[in-house]
């Protein structure tokens, strides 16, 4: 295939601005997929985002169009909207020269659509405005090509109006990404340069890479090598994504294909990593920005028998999702387990319910957290922050783009669904990293009838502290079982009490449903009380259930 030829793009919105079925447009009109089938986000792969509606893993696919007695190789690369999936969209763009960057006709120029023109502007990409969704009642495509033309500097006339949905003037796209978007520079004469921008973890196949060649030409029984770890393999099977794998001879620099090579182990397949061929080693292509995980939780397995499955579990989908760290912790009360990071709390719930479906797991996830920097002092003399305001552009008469400095703690838990609920809907928000910024933090303790729970402790503000302990306590005066005796629940700052539940007195008296008589009753009757002490955990003279420390550690 001629390099003049081939056009590699994505596709980059505001969440549910249409880029799933825009992509399904422009698979049916070139042929890619069947028309007559009933194609609803065909590139949505996964469950969950079938379910949930949104794309999780950027996929990709290879389109053929003729235009004017040419046929051209389309490679499509389709990206998640999502803030906290940005990570992938810039792995995506990495491998393109041009983005359509599709805007909603109704709800105009939303909180990614900037994040997103951002990412693809500093790349340097050719960026090419599709205004989506024309046929709706209420559009109004003209204000939107008057938001582009003020926010992105790109003159009105180069928006291109369609409804993805009803397939309404598709196919000036494509011929939009012919004209304005540039052929790779690539030199197939050199040796070869493969970047390898995603992979996937095939139970039968071992580890599928998906490569952008930048240089060269790759073949079925080539020897490669990976910059990353210096490991030779020997390519099994190279092939196109059309969408779904389909086996070609070789793959060519300016292609984006798959190869699989043999490759067993999970973390052998660094997505941002160089192939080339065993005997031409070349530079390595720089690599990516990596993911910084914003958001930090505990994960258990609900039964410590289960540990090692939900191991394994957790390597295979991290291979797929190379932005989730991982670290080995335990907990006196949930046993071993992990402590995982991610970019946001959508991911985290993504990662939870993809472990669940794809791989059968049941976990323990515990209340998210944010990373802080302690810097030890006697007094705690720093001042406390909150959100500054830094700037505020207006977009047209009704949109107004605001900006912010939050602490992230302020942010991952509850803040989107109350700005939503807040504006009726209307409001839209993305976030990025502004470094660590000095705040009142205080050390909070639980502690039940003086003893500390040591699962308990956490970081909070020292504003937010009474009403954080209050919760806590509450939560834990429902799910502790009465003893014998008053317990008392605190939470503690130093010496300084700040709330308090009590649990009353009780008798457990398990033998009270036995009238005297049967011996062997009464004794299997105290043998399982004392079974179920086992699964107790000990805090001063409190004993206290697995369960009551799921319920408080659990997000929800
Ligand atoms: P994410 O993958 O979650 O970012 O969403 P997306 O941008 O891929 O949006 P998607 O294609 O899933 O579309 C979101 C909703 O908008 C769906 O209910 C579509 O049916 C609808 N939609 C997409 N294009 C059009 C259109 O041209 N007109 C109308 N009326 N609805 C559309």
């Amino acid at each position: 295939f001629p390099v003049e030829n081939i056009r590699n793009f994505s596709i980059v919105a505001h969440v549910d601005h249409g880029k799933s079925t825009l992509a399904d447009r422009l698979l049916e009109l070139t042929g890619t997929i069947d028309k007559t089938k009933n194609n609803k986000q065909v590139l949505d792969k996964l469950q969950v985002e079938r379910e949930r509606g949104i794309t999780v893993k950027a996929q990709t696919a290879s389109l053929f169009y003729n235009c004017e007695g040419k046929q051209y190789l389309l490679n499509l690369i389709d990206t998640p909207g999502h803030v906290d999936f940005s990570y992938e969209v810039s792995r995506s763009l990495s491998a393109c020269q041009g983005v359509l960057l599709v805007v909603d006709a109704n709800e105009g120029i939303q909180a990614q659509t900037v994040a997103n023109f951002f990412l693809a502007f500093e790349a340097q990409l050719s960026v090419i405005p599709v205004i989506n969704k024309i046929d709706l009642k209420n559009a109004d495509p003209e204000r939107v090509e008057n938001q582009i033309e003020k926010v992105f500097d790109i003159p009105s006339d180069e928006c291109i109006k369609i409804s993805a949905k009803l397939g309404t003037n598709v196919e000036s796209v494509l011929q939009a990404i012919i004209e304005r978007i540039p052929p790779p520079k690539v030199h197939r004469k050199n040796p070869l340069r493969a970047l390898v921008f995603d992979s996937t973890f095939d139970q039968y196949r071992g580890v599928i890479a998906n490569v952008a060649l930048f240089d060269g030409v790759v073949s079925k029984g080539d020897k490669i090598v990976s910059a990353h770890t210096q490991k030779t393999y020997e390519v099994n099977e190279v092939g196109v994504l059309n969408p779904n794998e389909q086996p070609t001879h070789k793959l060519y620099a300016g292609q984006v294909g798959y190869l699989i090579a043999g490759m067993k182990d999970v973390t052998e397949a660094q997505i941002g990593d160089t192939l080339c061929l065993h005997k031409q080693p070349v530079e390595p292509l720089p690599g990516f920005k990596s993911a910084k995980p914003m958001v930090f939780a505990g994960m258990y397995p609900l039964d410590q028998s289960e540990y090692n499955n939900l191991k394994s579990a957790i390597e295979k989908l991290t291979l797929n999702d190379s932005s989730v760290t991982v670290h080995r912790d335990s907990s006196l009360a949930l046993g071993a387990g992990w402590r995982l990071g991610f970019l946001g709390l959508l991911h985290m719930e993504v990662f939870n319910q993809r472990l669940e479906q794809e791989y059968n797991a049941s976990v323990i996830l515990t209340t998210p957290t944010v990373p802080y920097k302690a810097v030890l002092s006697s007094s705690k003399l720093i001042k406390a922050r909150r959100a500054v305001q830094k700037n505020m552009i207006f977009i047209d008469q009704n949109r107004v783009m605001l900006k912010y400095l939050f602490p992230l703690n302020e942010i991952v838990v509850d803040f989107y669904d109350s700005l939503k609920s807040l504006s009726s809907g209307y409001a839209s928000f993305d976030y990025e990293d502004a470094g660590y910024q000095t705040a009142e933090l205080v050390k909070m303790d639980i502690l039940l009838n003086g003893n500390t729970v040591e699962e308990l402790v956490t970081v909070v503000h020292k504003d937010k502290a009474h009403s954080i302990g209050k919760a806590i306590c509450e939560r834990l005066k429902d799910s502790l079982p009465r003893q014998l005796f008053e317990i008392a629940i605190q939470a503690a700052i130093g010496s300084k009490i700040i709330a308090r539940e009590t649990v009353k007195a009780y008798r457990k008296n398990v033998l009270a449903k036995c009238y005297g008589g049967d011996i062997t009753r009464k004794m299997k009757l105290l043998k399982r009380q004392a079974e179920g002490k086992k699964k107790l955990r000990k805090i001063g003279n409190v004993e206290v259930p697995k369960d009551a420390f799921i319920k408080v550690l659990k997000t929800q």
